[in-house]
Parts: C-alpha cells; sequence; structure tokens
C-alpha cells in the first residue's frame, strides 16, 4: 500500500484533528453541510478516481447521495451482519483489497461575512476511516466510526464556492476495534457542519450534596467567560465558581431538573443545561444523591429500519419518549457513543446513562484472545484516542452516570489506560466495563452479562465465589453489582423478567440491569409479491453471518412494542400495587429513587366474569420512596364485591399520572394490580394460590359428571353434540362443525430462545409424531380412546387415553398421557391440535389478555374478557416462530365470518393459540412474507408450556419454568355455539 493511503491500516486514530471538546450549541454561525453530496463507491483502492479532491475534477457523471447516511442502505454495496466473527481474515492491521470505498463530493458555498479565521469543519461520525480536502488542501484523516473529528479549516475555507471531498474507507485497521455485534455499514452517517470556534471547551461540574441539599457549580472554560443561570441568581459571573446554592433541586431520572444557563464568550453565547448531581458507591451501593439506584434499564443500538444507524431526531425522541413510557429508565449505550442530540434528550426527560465508548475486538475471542489490541501497545493510542473523544465530547450532560470503556474487548493494558486517564480527567462518573469482572482492578462496578439465577443470588449476598487474589476478592466483593446485559430479547421472550426484578428487590448490591436490547436490527425489504417484511443476517449473501441474531429487541423494527416490552413495563413498575381481599385493602409500595408517589391518581375497577361491575377513584395517601402504605376499599367497592353474583370478580386498581408529564399525557397509566375478590383465591393464571408453573394436574373436574350414553350407528358414535369416527376414535364433527382433531401436540414451532434444545426435540422426533390407535372403548356416558404417541426411530413415547363424555350442549374431553421410555427432554408443550375449515375467525375469551403470554411472561396479562381478530392475535416475530398464546383461558368462543361458533371451556383454564396456518409452516418460514393461510383455522389448546427464558444467549429455563415429560392430565370442554358471552361482539383489530 502506497504512502499516500497509509493510514487506512495505520492504528493510529488519526492525522490533522483538533483536539476533542465538548458538544454544545453555540450562538456562532454554522454552515450545514447535510443532504445530496456527489458519491461513487470504488471497489477498492486500485480503483479510486485520480485527483478527485481537486476542485476542477468533473463529477458530473456522478450519482448522488444524502449524507447522513449509511451507503449500504442507499443502494450502495450492500449490509453485511456477524456477531462476534470479523468478516475479513483476521491479520491487524491490515484488512482486505477488496475494501468498498465512498468517494464523496460537495460544493460548499460559504456566504460573505462568515468569520473564515475560526472555521472548523466537524464530523460526528463517518464509519469507518476517512480523509477530507477542502479546496484541494489535505486536511487530515480519521478512524473511530462513532466519535467525532475535527479539523481546523481556517486556512483553506474561503468565502463563495469551496469543494469538500471526503473519501470513506469501509474496512480499516479501526475495524478492528468495532467488531459489535450489528450490521457492518458505512458513510458519513451522523451529521456534518463548518463550525465557527469560539469558546474552544468547558466543563460543567455540578455536585449535589445530599446531606445538605446544597449545590456546587463550577464551570471551567478554556477561555475568559462570563456565565448565567438566572433561576440560580447567577449573572455575569465568574464560570469557575464555586458558587454554593443553598437548597437546589437535584437531577435524576425522576425529576430531570435542569437549570438553563449561559456561558458568554467574547462575541458567543453557549446554551447549557445544567444538572445537579452526585454518582457515588456508598457502603458498596451504587447511589446517585445519596439514594440507592435501581437501573431498569435497556441497551440501545442506535437503528432505523430503513436508514440503519442514521437516525432523525424524531426517531431519537420517539426512542426516550417510549422508555419513559414504558417505566425504563436507564440506558447503555451499547455499544458506542450515540449520536450527541440522544444525550439531550435523555437529560431532558430523565434516563440514566451508562455512556459506552466505540471499541469491541470480540473477534479475538475465536483465538483465545491472541493478539488482542486490548494488550497491544501499538494500539495504545487509538485506546486512548477513542476515550477522550467520547468523555470530552459527554462530559457536561448530567444523565452520564458512568462511563463504559468499550464492550467486550478482551482485558488489557490498554484498557487500563483508558480507565486512569478518564479517572483523571473526571472523578464525577463511575468507570465501567464488563470485561474487568474477575477482578475489576479498572471498573468501578462489578458488572456481568447473563448471569442464571442463583449466582444472581449469590452475588447479592455477596457471597460469589472468590476471585484469585485475595485482595482483589474482598475490593470486588466490595462493589454494587449491575448486570449490563440479560433477558436477550430474541424471538419470543425474554421469559423470566420477574424473577429476575424480585431478586433486584431483595439484594441492595444488585444495582439493576439493561435487557440485551432495545430494538430488532431488522432491515425493511419487500418480497417479489409486494408484501414488506424485515431481512436478518444472511440476506444479503454474505460470506459469514450470524443469521437473525441481530434481532432480538424489545421493539419490532418499526418500534412497535413487543409482548416482551409489556412484560418489561409491567415488572418494572415504580409502584408495587396489592390487592388484599382478606382485610379489604390496597397496599401500595413505592420504588421510586426519590419521588414521592403524590403525582399519581388512583383508579378501581371492579369487573365480574369480565363484566364491569363499577369503578371510582381512590384516594391514596402519598407515600415515600423507599415506604409503603395502604387504604382500606372505599364503600361503593365494598358493597358491590359483597353484592356479587358469585362468578369469578376482578378488582383492578390502577395508578396514572395525575398531571401531564415532559413524557406522556396526564392520565397514563404507570402501575396496575388485579386480585380476586369473589372469596376464592387464585392467581391471574387460573392456578391457586402458591401453586404456579405446569398446571397439568389431576384434570378430569367440569366433565366428570354424570352425562349422556354414547350411540353407535356403524362407524359413527354419537355422545351428546360430538360425533365420532368409530374406527379411528377421532371426532369427526360437533354440532354443525367439522372438526380435525383434537389430537395430542407436544411440538411447537421452536422460539430463538429454545436454542440449546431444539436439536434434542428434533432427534426426540417432537415434531413429527406417529400416534397409533391401540382402542375405541363405549362405555355406559363415555368414550375412551387409548392411542401411543412416538417418534420414528425411537423407544420414548406417550401412552394418551383421550376419555370423552358430554352434556347434550358440550363435549367434555380428558387427555391423560403417561410418558413411556426414556424421555431426557423438557416438552416444548402438552396440549392438543385440532383445526376446522376457514382462514378468518373473531376470538373472545375471558383470561390472561388482551397481548400474547407464557408461563414465565405473563405478569402483564389482565383477567378479562378480550376480542382479537385471527390476525391480531399474532405476534409478528421477524423470523417466524411460536407465538400468540393466550394464557389462563377459562373459556373463549372462536366465531367465524360466516356465524359458525366453536366454544371451548378450560377446566379451570387452558393456554390458547389461534392461527391460520400450521406449526409446521410457522417452524419452515424464514420471514413473515412466508406465511400463507391454508384454509384451516388451527387451534393448539394446552395444559402447559416449556417457559420461555433467553437461552438463546443466557441461562436455561430454571426448573420452575421447566416442562417435564411426567404424567398429566387436563380437561376441555368444547360446544358448537356459544356459551358464555352475553355480550354483543365487537371487533378490537
Ligand atoms: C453480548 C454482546 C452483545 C450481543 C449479545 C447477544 O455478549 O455484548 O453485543 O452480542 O451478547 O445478542
Amino acid at each position: 500500500m502506497t504512502e499516500e493511503y497509509a493510514y487506512v491500516q495505520d492504528p493510529s486514530p488519526g492525522q490533522g484533528r483538533l483536539r476533542p471538546r465538548a458538544w454544545f450549541a453555540s450562538s456562532l454561525p454554522t454552515i450545514d453541510l447535510n443532504g445530496p453530496w456527489r458519491f461513487r463507491l470504488a471497489v477498492g483502492l486500485s480503483d479510486l478516481s485520480r485527483g478527485f479532491e481537486r476542485p476542477e475534477f468533473d463529477d458530473s457523471g456522478w450519482a448522488e447521495l444524502q449524507v447522513p447516511s449509511c451507503w449500504q442502505l442507499a443502494g450502495y454495496g450492500a449490509p453485511a451482519y456477524t456477531n462476534v466473527a470479523y468478516p475479513f481474515p483476521v491479520d491487524p492491521p491490515r484488512v482486505p483489497d477488496a475494501n468498498p470505498t465512498g468517494e464523496y463530493r460537495r460544493d460548499l458555498p460559504v456566504p460573505d461575512g462568515f468569520p473564515l479565521a475560526r472555521a472548523v469543519l466537524r464530523f460526528e461520525g463517518v464509519d469507518s476511516c476517512f480523509a477530507a480536502w477542502l479546496n484541494g488542501v489535505r486536511l487530515g484523516d480519521g478512524q473511530g466510526s462513532r466519535l467525532p473529528t475535527e479539523f481546523d479549516v481556517s486556512g483553506t475555507l474561503r468565502h463563495g464556492r469551496n469543494v469538500l471531498a471526503v473519501r470513506v474507507h469501509q474496512w480499516s485497521a479501526g475495524s478492528y476495534l468495532e467488531d459489535q455485534d450489528m450490521w457492518w455499514l458505512s458513510g458519513i452517517f451522523r451529521p456534518t457542519r463548518i463550525v465557527t470556534r469560539g469558546l474552544e471547551d468547558f466543563v460543567v461540574h455540578a455536585d449535589f450534596d445530599p446531606g445538605s441539599g446544597r449545590g456546587t457549580l463550577a464551570v471551567q472554560t478554556s477561555a475568559p467567560a462570563r456565565l448565567a443561570v438566572p433561576e440560580l441568581g447567577l449573572a455575569g459571573a465568574d464560570p469557575a465558581g464555586p458558587h454554593v446554592i443553598e437548597d437546589v433541586e437535584p437531577w435524576s431520572d425522576e425529576r430531570p431538573r435542569l437549570y438553563a444557563g449561559e456561558i458568554v464568550a467574547e462575541d458567543e453565547r453557549i446554551t447549557v443545561a445544567i444538572g445537579f448531581r452526585r454518582v457515588a458507591v456508598t457502603g458498596g451501593l451504587l447511589t446517585v444523591n445519596g439514594s440507592p439506584v435501581m437501573l431498569r434499564g435497556v441497551n440501545r443500538h442506535e437503528w432505523d429500519a430503513r436508514a440503519g444507524r442514521t437516525l432523525s431526531p424524531e426517531t431519537m425522541l420517539a426512542d426516550v419518549l417510549a422508555m419513559k413510557r414504558h417505566n425504563i429508565n436507564a440506558v447503555r449505550t451499547s455499544h458506542y457513543p450515540p449520536d450527541p442530540r440522544f444525550l439531550d434528550l435523555c437529560d431532558r426527560y430523565g434516563l440514566w446513562v451508562v455512556d459506552e465508548c466505540d471499541l469491541e475486538t470480540h473477534g479475538f475471542a475465536l483465538q483465545a484472545w491472541r493478539g488482542n489490541p486490548s494488550d497491544d501497545p501499538a494500539w495504545r493510542e487509538a485506546y486512548l484516542d477513542r476515550a477522550a473523544r467520547m468523555v470530552e465530547r459527554d462530559k457536561n450532560h448530567p444523565c452520564v452516570i458512568a462511563w463504559s470503556l468499550g464492550n467486550e474487548a478482551g482485558t488489557g493494558a490498554n484498557l487500563a489506560a483508558m480507565a486512569a486517564w478518564i479517572r483523571g480527567r473526571d472523578g464525577s462518573r463511575l468507570i465501567h466495563y464488563e470485561g474487568d469482572h474477575e477482578n475489576c482492578s479498572y471498573a468501578d462496578v462489578y458488572s456481568r452479562m447473563y448471569v442464571g439465577y442463583s449466582e444472581l443470588a449469590a452475588i447479592g449476598h455477596r457471597a460469589e465465589p472468590r476471585t484469585a487474589d485475595p485482595r482483589q476478592d474482598e475490593h470486588r466483593r466490595g462493589l454494587p453489582f449491575l448486570l449490563c446485559e440479560y433477558a436477550h430479547a430474541m424471538g419470543n421472550g425474554p421469559g423470566g423478567l420477574r424473577d429476575y426484578r424480585e431478586l433486584f428487590e431483595a439484594h441492595p448490591r444488585l444495582a439493576g440491569g439493561f435487557v440485551w436490547e432495545w430494538i430488532d436490527h431488522g432491515i425493511a425489504r419487500t418480497a417479489a409479491d409486494g408484501t414488506p417484511y424485515y431481512a436478518y443476517g444472511g440476506d444479503f449473501g454474505e460470506e459469514v453471518h450470524d443469521g437473525n441474531f441481530v434481532i432480538d429487541g424489545l421493539v419490532f423494527p418499526d418500534r412497535t412494542p413487543s409482548p416482551g416490552l409489556v412484560e418489561y413495563t409491567k415488572v418494572n413498575e415504580p409502584v408495587r400495587i396489592s390487592v388484599d381481599p382478606g382485610a379489604r385493602t390496597i397496599g401500595v409500595r413505592n420504588l421510586h429513587h426519590t419521588r414521592e408517589t403524590g403525582y399519581l391518581r388512583w383508579r378501581w375497577t371492579l369487573e365480574e366474569e369480565g363484566v364491569a361491575l363499577g369503578s371510582g377513584e381512590l384516594e391514596v395517601p402519598a407515600v415515600r420512596a423507599g415506604a409503603a402504605g395502604s387504604v382500606g376499599w372505599p364503600e361503593e367497592l365494598r358493597r358491590l364485591v359483597d353484592g356479587a353474583a358469585g362468578g369469578e370478580a376482578w378488582l383492578t386498581v390502577s395508578a396514572v399520572l395525575g398531571e401531564a408529564e415532559d413524557w406522556a399525557p396526564a392520565g397514563r397509566e404507570v402501575a396496575w394490580a388485579q386480585g380476586r375478590v369473589d372469596g376464592r383465591t387464585c392467581e391471574p393464571g387460573g392456578g391457586r394460590a402458591g401453586q404456579s408453573g405446569g398446571r397439568a394436574g389431576a384434570g378430569g373436574g367440569a366433565g366428570a359428571g354424570p352425562g349422556v350414553a354414547p350411540a353407535v350407528d356403524g362407524d359413527v358414535i354419537t355422545l351428546g353434540p360430538a360425533r365420532f369416527d368409530g374406527r379411528t376414535g377421532m371426532l369427526a364433527g360437533l354440532g354443525g362443525l367439522e372438526l380435525a382433531g383434537p389430537r395430542l401436540d407436544l411440538w411447537r414451532a421452536p422460539i430463538d430462545n429454545d436454542k440449546p434444545l431444539v436439536a434434542a426435540w428434533r432427534r426426540a422426533g417432537l415434531d413429527r409424531l406417529h400416534h397409533k390407535l391401540l382402542d375405541v372403548e363405549v362405555g355406559r356416558a363415555a368414550l375412551s380412546v387409548r392411542t401411543r404417541v412416538g417418534a420414528a426411530g425411537s423407544t420414548a413415547g406417550m401412552d394418551v387415553t383421550y376419555l370423552w363424555r358430554a352434556d347434550p350442549e358440550r363435549a367434555w374431553l380428558t387427555v391423560a398421557v403417561t410418558p413411556r421410555g426414556g424421555w431426557d427432554v423438557p416438552l416444548p408443550r402438552l396440549g392438543v391440535a385440532l383445526s376446522l375449515a376457514g382462514e378468518d375467525a373473531e376470538l373472545e375469551w375471558f383470561g390472561l389478555g388482551p397481548g400474547e403470554a407464557y408461563r414465565d411472561s405473563e405478569s402483564a396479562g389482565r383477567v378479562g374478557r378480550h376480542w382479537r381478530t385471527l390476525a391480531g392475535l399474532r405476534t409478528p416475530y421477524v423470523r417466524p416462530q411460536e407465538n400468540g398464546n393466550r394464557r389462563a383461558v377459562r373459556w373463549a368462543r372462536l366465531t367465524r365470518p360466516d356465524g359458525a361458533v366453536l366454544s371451548i371451556i378450560g377446566d379451570p383454564v387452558i393456554d390458547l393459540t389461534a392461527r391460520p396456518w400450521s406449526t409446521a409452516a410457522l417452524a419452515d418460514a424464514r420471514h413473515t412474507c412466508d406465511l400463507r393461510p391454508d384454509g384451516r383455522i388451527h387451534l393448539h389448546l394446552d395444559a402447559a408450556h416449556h417457559g420461555l427464558g433467553s437461552a438463546s444467549c443466557g441461562p436455561p429455563v430454571p426448573a420452575w419454568h421447566t416442562l417435564d415429560a411426567v404424567p398429566a392430565a387436563f380437561t376441555i370442554g368444547l360446544a358448537a355455539g356459544g356459551p358464555a358471552s352475553q355480550r354483543a361482539r365487537r371487533r378490537v383489530d
């Protein structure tokens, strides 16, 4: 490689750049360079346009590309997705000859009067390496994609026409430091401007003393300036102060109090939002402003399904508002500093931020970390440069409570050097780096990812296994703990969020964590027939890729909340409400950091069998943060409960915003709870209190009484409304309905979180079971059909008895299973499958809803009466997989457009899935657009499912959510025509 291009493979961070400084809004003039640029994509260095930097170069034949953008999403080259592996031979700092290189050019008109002598060219983000020329003069080059770069253009810029030329290389030495689990995308992907240099830099120190309530403000400026903060009585003040302010209101996620300030330096005015706060480790706990912090966080990559990592201000705001509305209070900016405007929003709306550096060398893990840049002096400068560029840019944001050195970059002297540099520069935040968890020799918090429950509990007790060195052990054991990643939200899941929350709340050492991750990185595409879908790894012909591992967010690529986010919202509630039907009280526990509950308005609703009996407001005296309180039921509620007719009665209590907040209107629900109040106790999931998990119990209750007698006519057996084929024992019809099944079903379309089990499930043949009839026995008041179920090549199987009874309207089926042979795998599901003709239908049910729920993700389900069309029951996971289960259904009524009705009754409850395609089709589909209704409505009525868990990247499903193959029985009722619903039908979707 010639000298001219040496910078591409040079591990040093760049040349000709200005030193890093804070990002701020100044009154001095700027020139926006966003918009269309001339663009050409070269295949590599051998294909570059000679002299492209010269003003007179003729680019009239070139296309146009918007800046900012990622060129792969604008039709140039192709996106590529890898998680750990580098997509090129690992030979640092060399990169492939096939190195797509974007040549960018644009005219830059500079108005008369623009202060040329102070002009600076600023790039907020260029992926991954670039060199820039102004009017043919080389300004310098840079690496560090998600970090800013500035060049002094004071001697080069002129009034009138200028020509700016930028060459951007997809691969560079810097790519070795940017091996994050995400799409490889390139280009000038964040905004670019000419700014005027006035005050070079400043640092806001705004400390809050929780003991006295005093704030201390000191602003260090790089040149003489004056400071005004009218609310604090500061006008024309010396920024350095220190200014001591009695009774300052601190900044927190709950009350993001900002004081508007202005720094005036010569002819410049800089607006600054000042937030007072103190981050500390106090008594082994993570505290802010003296109170322990519970991080109810998410890991956020920057993602847009059409624009990749180029985010509009509206999208950033949408993320922040959605987080606030879903009870999320913290963001880890995995795995790079975000667009700086995002941090402004976090300051303003209130989110704790762990700001992470643009650094990951995970691919070296595949060679046991040999040659890892983190421990190689050749890369030291690049590491320090990245740390400085993050800290300098973001240091004035009150939302940032920790600096994270990066992610999955192993360990090494360069990381330790970063930490030392940061500590010297900014002692007001903690240093985070998960990779240092063995000893925490340079991190201030003990941080891990994907820890299972028992280990987490041990850590909570400060009883984790010892480190090798006793001194280090004592140090680490004294630190607060956070899960920088947990609960892998890939596909259907995560399950088990409530179990994590319970541990967080039980152990003060645990400062909470960040779910992996916020958004699915799907790329919007359209199938040949016009159906939209989202693409993932492997859809772009990548040589190596990690498939749909990039689809693991709490929101879908279009930012619609997934059931996982709905569940997370519920378990994250900042106040916990409880209903005590015995004492007739409502309890409130305030889990806020510092906020009282006085800002909430309370409401109760009483329903019997899902029909409202009454509702009203509730007076709940304000409860302090960390405290609990309770109130008695209002008189009207007591009266209604006493007068209820004896059906299943549920009281719902909800806490909503009394006044509008910045992030939501008044009336937005923040927390809720339900309690059964009809004198019987059971959990919302239908199980008796204290009994969770598989409900495959004795069964046989509702249908066990005396019933009608079967009648045999040739091969047809009739039992109440049900007709059977006497040769097969199979149900053939119910009233006027033709049905296929019900038949035992153990299979589910594997979810991503089933990853460790799928091979064993397939080996056991759970997706290809044979059903062998043993006998059909017609009894006095029952029909018994015995079968044996097993898979080709396997001796393991199930003995299954279908016991049918009936009354004149309903048929009752008790399914009893006994495993035979050796079962060394849990079952995906235990239930029956049946189908009827049709493509569409509406389902009304009384049970948990309205969304899908599974045994380890059911907290957000409310007992009530719900409605959905078949399409509305579906959760469109980007890679199709099992979805849409409605849990703890007491009864359901499926109505086809032709008016035909199938009623289903649980005994006491059943899980229910209904969809217009088979499980096999769902399991085979790669994208949502592959699924087509097959003319049948497929129903699954299940006694139990295996938990969802988050084992796509994390611990296995714990024992208490495991569905073991054990003897079990369950009962369901079936009828053509509807039993319970008195209410008029209505469509909800
Ligand atoms: C972690 C990593 C993340 C992501 C996640 C799995 O190890 O830090 O970037 O890869 O696993 O989705």
